[in-house]
């Protein structure tokens, strides 16, 4: 880490969270859930979407920009929200900081990790995500008799933007990826990607009682919330009355967004802004 920044963080200061766009949301509602008290700066990259199928030099290029959007808020901590860009940016992202910057990726490996009992694990995530070989590496790291299987599902992002959580179609499809991480008999299977955890009443249909979901949003939240407690970060001041504890920010299509935020959020998403990132 670099020590440009001598300013201390302050307990009080949000959280930047970002992504390529929307499934972010679904870390961002982990961290609502687990850590009410916190403030969260969101960004969604709308205009720029889909990371899973760019290269790592332009997801890198992306991720940095937004940091640097994100740190005029003062954020005391950034999630990066994204698998895509977990996998590819994050070292990157880590080693120019001087606040501490965490990815979905380590968290939702490390259960994984912890939960199999028959040492096959399935991860099912973006091409990229896939390609980069992310999640076996953190496994093996962590214990070396793991094998992963990995399944690229570029069709679920669609799905799940469409709204077709509960659908025959996204059933079918779903069947067609999944049926040879069940051939293989995984007993663990990482929902690598921030949008799959809004299909998971299907997946975890089509997998069966045996293989354990593991949600790499769930475990994202809890990682940050020890982070932040390890660190004498963590706020405990709850929200004042009218305090605007919640901002969205996105690169393109603020109602889009918005609708699709509040189909998910229940806190009620007030609004979205569009920001020019290009600028940072
Ligand atoms: N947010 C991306 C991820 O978790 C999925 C959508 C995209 O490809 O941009 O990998």
């Amino acid at each position: 880490m670099s020590q440009e920044n001598s300013i201390p963080l302050r307990k009080d200061a949000p959280i930047g969270v970002f992504d390529s766009g929307m499934g972010g949301l679904t870390v961002a509602r982990e961290i609502m859930r687990q850590i009410p008290n916190e403030k969260i700066i969101y960004f969604g990259d709308t205009a720029r979407l889909p990371y899973g199928s760019k290269s790592q030099e332009t997801v890198t290029r992306f991720s940095r920009q937004i940091v640097r959007f994100l740190r005029t808020f003062q954020v005391k901590t950034i999630v990066v929200a994204c698998n895509t860009a977990s996998a590819y940016a994050l070292d990157e992202l880590e080693q120019e900081s001087d606040i501490p910057i965490i990815g979905v990726v380590k968290p939702g490996a490390k259960t994984a990790a912890e939960v199999t009992r028959n040492g096959r694990v399935g991860v099912i995530a973006t091409e990229a995500t896939i390609g980069s070989q992310i999640y076996t590496k953190y496994i093996q790291e962590l214990n070396k008799d793991v094998a992963i299987y990995g399944k690229a599902c570029p069709l679920f992002v669609p799905l799940v933007e469409e709204g077709l959580w509960e659908d025959p179609v996204t059933d079918e499809i779903a069947k067609r990826y999944l049926t040879e991480l069940i051939d293989i008999d995984i007993d663990a299977l990482i929902l690598g990607c921030t949008h799959y955890p809004l299909i998971r009443s299907t997946l975890g249909r089509i997998m069966g009682e045996k293989v354990t979901l593991v949600n790499p949003a769930y475990e994202t939240a809890r990682e940050l919330r020890e982070m932040l407690q390890d660190k004498g970060l963590l706020n405990d001041v709850p929200p004042k009355l009218g305090e605007n504890q919640y901002q969205f920010y996105v690169s393109d299509g603020a109602d889009k967004f918005k609708h699709f935020a509040n189909s998910i959020i229940k806190y009620g998403v007030l609004s979205a802004k569009i920001i020019n990132i290009e600028q940072y």
